[in-house]
């Protein structure tokens, strides 16, 4: 059985670069880049974390094109304009060990015409009754091979900045994951019907993006395993696509889940968490990180002994940009008190600030007023 101690434990990738320890700051979209260049603001709010002890920290998705944008105020990397400002970021991560990733993104369907002042593109033309849906046009071939290209010139460019690797956004209902859901890709041709044809985009681009970074760079993709709120995906073909991946010598896999270690309603009691399967069908070599509803050490160490390797926390790393370095603290301090040296008597554990938190709360947080917008949506501020 896994110990709060073990979340501190280094982890070294297949690729060869370690993380100090195994929580992360899971990707987080948050508005407040305006130009697409890094702010000072998305700056600070990332830094305070590499400062409060996350052994990765990765950033907001990430647009890999002009017409990739989804939200107003999302950070680009389509552009070498876009290079200083991760460049900044891997000068700050270094002093602190921390490995800054940014996650690749295209939304497909979900990059409104108001941010891009395009047509949203996606694998095919469909009609989904989500809230603002607008129609997407499907992508030509042409059009498949230029996005894939993006992502690895997009690669090319973080590691040229000096950052250590990339994780490729292929969950929660964006590009990647219209094309792997068959009720968002009734394509004819090589990318759409079976699996193979289905995950064929996501594949190559992930080759792709080996190729522009090479084999000594951390190479991360993250998967919903399920439906999402947007669109349909199956468990099993995820779990496919998962092995596919790990065979292909990704470094780690992000399982996207909204609770990281209980059972969606749909499942049996006693049954074999989503997490767990993942687990099987993943190599050793592989990182396996998890998502949802990690507050306490306990949540964590829960996700380690279902065969996680990283828990990503994004609720709880926006009220606690310091987690990594409370948890740490409260474990020394209980092991100075164990040894009867005196400090603080810890028990291994500490109690997470929660949300929502009032806009002062979050402004000490480094969470910029166009972010506390953004977070209105989750109800994580208080009026
Ligand atoms: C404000 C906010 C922004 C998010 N943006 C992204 C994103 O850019 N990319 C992504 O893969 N997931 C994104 N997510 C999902 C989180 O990474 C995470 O999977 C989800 O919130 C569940 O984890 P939690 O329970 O720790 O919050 C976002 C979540 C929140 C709350």
């Amino acid at each position: 059985m896994k110990t709060p101690r073990d979340l501190f434990a280094p982890f070294r990738f297949a690729c060869g670069l370690s993380s100090k320890n195994r929580v992360v700051l899971a990707p987080m979209t948050n508005g407040q880049s305006p130009t697409t260049e890094l702010s000072d603001a998305e700056f600070r709010w990332l830094d305070q974390r590499i400062r409060g002890g996350f052994g990765i920290v990765t950033t907001c998705a990430t647009h890999v094109l002009p017409s990739a944008q989804a939200w107003p105020g999302e950070l680009g990397i389509f552009s070498d304009r876009h290079t200083p400002g991760f460049a900044r970021l891997a000068t700050a991560a270094r002093e602190f060990n921390c490995l800054v990733i940014p996650q690749l993104f295209h939304g497909g369907f979900r990059c409104p015409a108001s941010v891009t002042g395009q047509q949203p593109v996606s694998a095919s033309e469909f009609k989904l009754d989500v809230p603002d849906f607008e129609k997407p046009r499907a992508l030509e071939v042409s059009e498949i091979i230029e996005i894939e290209d993006a992502f690895a010139a997009a690669a090319g460019r973080a590691i040229k900045a000096g950052l250590p690797g990339v994780e490729i956004h292929g969950a929660n209902g964006y590009l990647f994951s219209q094309f792997l859901s068959p009720q968002t890709n009734l394509r004819k041709d090589e990318w759409g019907g079976s699996l193979a044809n289905r995950s064929r985009i996501l594949i190559d681009t992930v080759k792709k993006v080996r190729a522009a970074i090479g084999p000594a760079h951390i190479l991360g993709v993250r998967l919903s395993p399920e439906d999402t709120k947007v669109l349909t995906l199956d468990i099993d073909e995820m779990l496919e696509v998962a092995s596919e991946l790990s065979q292909l010598g990704v470094d780690y896999i992000s399982i996207s889940l909204w609770s990281a270690v209980k059972l969606p309603n749909k499942y049996p009691d006693g049954a074999e968490t989503v997490l767990a399967k993942f687990r099987k069908v993943i190599s050793s070599s592989v990182g396996v990180t998890v998502s949802g509803q990690i507050w306490t050490a306990a949540d964590a160490v829960a996700a380690l002994n279902e065969g996680a390797d990283f828990v990503a926390m994004a609720a709880a790393g926006i009220a606690n940009p310091d987690w990594p370095e409370r948890l740490f603290e409260s474990l020394s301090s209980s092991s100075k008190a164990a040894r009867g040296v005196g400090g603080p008597r810890g028990n291994g554990s500490f109690e997470p600030h929660r949300l929502p938190m009032t806009p002062s709360e979050l402004q000490e947080r480094a969470v910029s007023d166009s972010f506390i917008e953004y977070l209105k949506k989750f109800k994580y501020v208080l009026d």
